[in-house]
């Protein structure tokens, strides 16, 4: 399976989204966050803005959902073409019927686990999903710097989508740079967010094609 890299628009300038969306045109997805003050202490983007970007985007939407009540709002992302759709598992009341209703919509379904939430409550679920993000920073804010102690995590996730023998993505968000993607990518992760490392980068396409090859050679 190989890499995928889904640069953060957290990171661009929300003055210029459609000038900074062309700039990640040679990634695989452009990840978008959203957060609504209440499941994390910031604030970003909605429906409206998202729905916007997603008619401009040069390539998929990737919207990481993090908010409150994903059991309502999730579906209405998938409705307005997001190409997946990811909600947090802390916050969903009923994730398998959520992730069936993603996929109804022709989303992937995404469940992310924020670092103190461990995978095994959710194996179970794994079947159900397409995408398991491991959140590898607090969620809430780009420029975090990486926690080491989710690669065990990873690891146990990879093994059981091997063992259940599932064709599910593991993505990791928070801290990815080229000091750190190799070691997640060995953990066996697959799909890649980084914010700052892209958007801070003085040639973003060559960031990201330095990223993709760095995660390619260290492959699970
Ligand atoms: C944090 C967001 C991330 C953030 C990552 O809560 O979910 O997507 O943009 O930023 P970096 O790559 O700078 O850690
Ligand atoms: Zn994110």
């Amino acid at each position: 399976m190989s890499a995928l890299i889904s640069p953060s628009i957290l990171s661009a300038d929300f003055t210029n989204l459609e000038r900074d969306l062309g700039k990640i045109a040679s990634a695989d997805y452009a990840h978008v966050d959203v957060m609504d003050n209440h499941f994390v202490p910031n604030l970003t983007i909605g429906l409206p803005v998202v729905e916007r970007i997603q008619q401009v985007s040069p390539i998929p939407l990737d919207v990481h959902l993090m908010i409150d009540n994903p059991d309502l709002w999730a579906p209405q992302y998938a409705e307005v073409g997001a190409a997946s759709v990811t909600f947090h598992a802390e916050a969903a009341t009923a994730p398998i019927r959520l992730a069936r209703e993603l996929r109804r919509l022709g989303a992937r379904a995404g469940m992310a686990l924020r670092p103190a939430t461990p995978v095994e409550p959710f194996l179970d679920v794994l079947s159900e999903i397409d995408m398991l993000l491991i959140m590898t920073v607090e969620p809430g804010f780009g420029g975090q710097s990486f926690i080491e102690g989710m690669l065990p995590k990873i690891q146990r996730a990879r093994k059981a989508v091997g063992q259940q023998d599932l064709d599910l993505w593991i993505q990791v968000d928070g801290g990815i740079s080229s000091s750190t993607i190799s070691r997640a990518a060995e953990a066996g992760a697959n799909v890649f967010v980084a914010g700052s490392a892209v958007y801070g980068a003085d040639d973003i396409p060559a960031e990201i094609e330095a990223l993709r090859d760095l995660a390619n050679a260290h492959q699970h």
